[in-house]
């Protein structure tokens, strides 16, 4: 009897020599180690031996049960490895993909490319400033003197003395005008940053569109006219707009641009879009332009007010707060 184990357990062994793949493996573990498995029965032979034999016979096939499960699982787990090896570079195109989460430019982004697109259209090319700024540019060539209480400490963000987040993107005006002759021809877009208390339609840091145009022979037409054309490309033909005399001292004249809106029971109120004017002959002073050769105009626009009145959010406070449910409208 021992001897019969025996010989089962060694052709057992013998035959998972010659096992190389897990298919082979699996036809192996059912012969033996299945339920109905040479192994398996050899085990519950042991039941009818008599008494004084079993122990002996016991330990024996137990023993065989471990070297052949111990040996089976190895190779089983050699095999595996090796199979995962070979098909490590297949791809398996019918498992379905990850869909990748696939974003969109910022609404602000958007509609900047927008501002950019209709004013290229015109003729005009794009500048740049630094939001970190000097009083110089941000005051002083503006023709904002020392004592004007738009310099009060109060109402701007100086970082040291002289140093500060620029309050309007006229500053990029006289950065043109300081490295280019006339004609001049740009629109600048940025932020700017003011100590405001946040509501609806304030915040401490918003968009501006600067304009600003220098030649010769430069009216208070060209000004009405090109607004207007931008105006009716970016809001639509029917829109209405109008000017309100006003005052800022780097313009004279100088005016306010307001737009016809409607609220939400169809009642009309106009509202704000910004400031625009002829240039003041001290800020052509200050840049070393010639005024009685040169006129210009320019303008600033509030570029979150031109998004909300085209798209109709009326909380300027969701540009910035980043919720997804928002930004994924656009
Ligand atoms: N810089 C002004 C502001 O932030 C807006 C402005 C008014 C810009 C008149 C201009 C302008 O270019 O001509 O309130």
């Amino acid at each position: 009897m021992l001897q019969q184990f025996k010989t089962i357990g060694e052709t057992a062994l013998a035959h998972l020599r010659r096992v190389n793949d897990l298919d082979a493996l699996e036809q192996f573990r059912i012969k033996y180690l299945g339920r109905r498995g040479e192994i398996t029965q050899m085990l519950n032979r042991l039941g009818s031996l008599p008494p004084e034999e079993r122990p002996a016979a016991g330990r024996l096939a137990n023993q065989i049960k471990k070297d052949v499960t111990a040996q089976y699982q190895r190779l089983r787990h050699q095999l595996q490895q090796q199979r995962r090896r070979q098909t490590a570079h297949l791809v398996d195109v019918t498992l379905p993909g990850k869909i990748p989460l696939i974003g969109t430019p910022h609404i602000i982004t958007q509609t900047i490319n927008e501002l950019l697109d209709i004013f290229g259209r015109m003729g005009f090319s794009v500048a740049y400033g630094p939001e970190v700024e000097d009083e110089w540019h941000n005051f002083v060539a503006l023709n904002i003197p020392p004592e004007h209480p738009a310099r009060d400490p109060a109402d701007n963000f100086y970082i040291e003395h002289d140093v500060l987040l620029r309050t309007q993107t006229s500053t990029i005006q006289i950065r043109v005008m300081e490295n280019t002759r006339p004609p001049i021809r740009v629109v600048a877009p940025g932020r700017v940053y003011r100590p405001d208390t946040v509501d609806a339609t304030h915040m401490f840091m918003f968009y501006q569109l600067e304009a600003l145009v220098v030649d010769e022979g430069i009216t208070m037409v060209d000004m009405k006219t090109t607004i207007d054309q931008f105006i009716k490309a970016f809001l639509g033909p029917e829109t209405k707009w109008r000017f309100r005399p006003s005052f800022f001292p780097f313009t004279e004249p100088s005016a306010e641009v307001d737009l016809l809106l409607a609220d939400k029971h169809g009642k009309e109120d106009w509202v704000e879009m910004g400031g625009c004017g002829m240039v003041d002959p001290n800020v052509f002073e200050a840049v070393g332009i010639d005024s009685e050769k040169y006129t210009g105009w320019a303008f600033g626009f509030g570029i979150e007010r031109l998004a909300m009145r085209k798209h109709g959010i009326t909380d300027i406070r969701l540009f910035f707060e980043n919720d997804l449910r928002f930004l994924r409208q656009f």
